[in-house]
């Protein structure tokens, strides 16, 4: 009998209680600059809110309250904000690297903090609708080692992918390729033993992925799969980042910590949207913004005290905090740094990145021949 994804009985919907949560953090965010530059990916405001925010609502309401956040890469902006995680209704502690230890050693590295005999893992960077519970239940049910979070995706050739067997139990770890044998990958969320998180090596960089799992499988531990076909988004790039966002927003991803009602756009306190400027998609006006006359902005994300001045076009981008777009301006799949300018006229298309500060005079870049 299959033990993945077993509906849970009455009783499972009961907080949980026996686990501790680690959210990993440390990680650069290199996909993401230069908005990683002056923020670590997991605080970049995801429509409307620090992305961790949206991943400490669905912790604290699977019961969870305990939180160790293991944080490398600016590690003091996570404590500056969230502090000892009273006001959330958590108690959030941090455990930081002074070198990055990778996945696998920054799990390793929060142990001293864990009181649970259970430890459920989280990528800091994951936008999931998976029920943490079940997860839980999967674990305790097949008396795992370790359960992985397996998502079924629509193409997973981009991917390393994970097989299981009938009972739900993991087969391999395999490679990116052009075949793949299953659609479920790893999705970023674990569930382990205390004992087992216990020996993975310390004082050296381990990845989980590459070394912890493979090892685990290899020496005959139980390794169980937790496979289902929820809200899944790795948000590691600006088009999943604008994706996740307008999800959020849109009420197709999973949070409950929203600052506003589900719709097409999510206007922050005292920002200032000219009446016939037209946002849709999903799109986030952070706090202070201006969106001047007759522009549009659809799936944009503007972080607080950004400006756009009237008749600009916004299609998929982020518009970094403090960030100025002059009239006429056409912005399609790009990201903007804090502070930069994009001169009137300007028309920036395709994954281009303007660095934070620069400013672009009128018309000084565009894609189309005309000036
Ligand atoms: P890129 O540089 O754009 O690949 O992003 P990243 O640095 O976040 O790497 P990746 O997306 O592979 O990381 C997955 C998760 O692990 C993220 O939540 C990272 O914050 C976290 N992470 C990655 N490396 C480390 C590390 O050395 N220590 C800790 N504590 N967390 C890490």
């Amino acid at each position: 009998m299959s033990v993945t994804a077993t509906p849970l009985s009455q009783a499972d919907n009961a907080p949980l209680t026996g686990v501790d949560a680690v959210v990993l953090v440390g990680g650069q965010g290199t996909r993401l600059r230069p908005l990683t530059l002056s923020a670590p990916k997991p605080m970049l405001p995801t429509a409307g809110v620090p992305f961790m925010t949206h991943l400490f609502s669905r912790i604290k309401a699977a019961g969870i309250n305990h939180v160790v956040l293991g944080t490398s890469y600016k590690a003091e902006v996570f404590s500056d904000y969230f502090g000892d995680g009273s006001k959330l209704g958590l108690e959030i502690e941090y455990v930081i690297e002074e070198e990055p230890l990778g996945t696998g050693g920054g799990i390793r590295n929060v142990a001293s903090k864990l009181r649970e005999r259970d430890v459920m893992v989280f990528n800091g960077d994951i936008l999931s609708g998976v029920d943490l519970r079940s997860v839980v239940h999967t674990h305790r049910s097949s008396e795992a080692d370790v359960t992985l979070h397996l998502v079924k995706v629509e193409d997973p050739r981009a991917f390393g992918c994970v097989p299981t067997d009938a009972d739900g139990r993991v087969q391999a770890f395999l490679e990116k390729t052009e075949n793949p044998p299953t659609d479920q990958i790893n999705a970023g969320c674990y569930v382990f033993k205390r004992e087992v998180l216990e020996a993975i090596p310390t004082g050296r960089p381990v990845s989980v992925e590459r070394e912890t799992f493979p090892g685990l499988l290899e020496a005959g531990r139980r390794l169980q799969g937790h496979v289902d076909t929820s809200y899944w988004l790795d948000l590691g790039t600006p088009a999943a980042f604008v994706k996740g966002s307008a999800d959020l927003v849109r009420g197709i991803a999973p949070t409950s910590a929203l600052p506003g009602p589900v719709g097409e756009s999510l206007v922050l306190d005292a920002a200032q949207v000219a009446e016939d400027a037209t946002l849709s998609g999903g799109s986030t006006i952070g706090a202070g913004c201006v969106v001047g006359a007759g522009s549009t902005v659809e799936a944009g994300v503007l972080f607080d005290g950004a400006r756009v001045a009237s008749d600009v076009v916004i299609e998929r981008s982020i518009i970094g905090a403090g960030a100025v777009i002059e009239a006429g301006a056409v912005l399609k799949d790009v990201v903007i740094g804090d502070g930069a300018v994009v001169g009137s006229r300007c028309e920036l298309l395709g994954g281009l990145r303007v660095w934070p500060g620069v400013a672009l005079p009128t018309a000084g870049v565009r894609f189309s021949a005309d000036g």
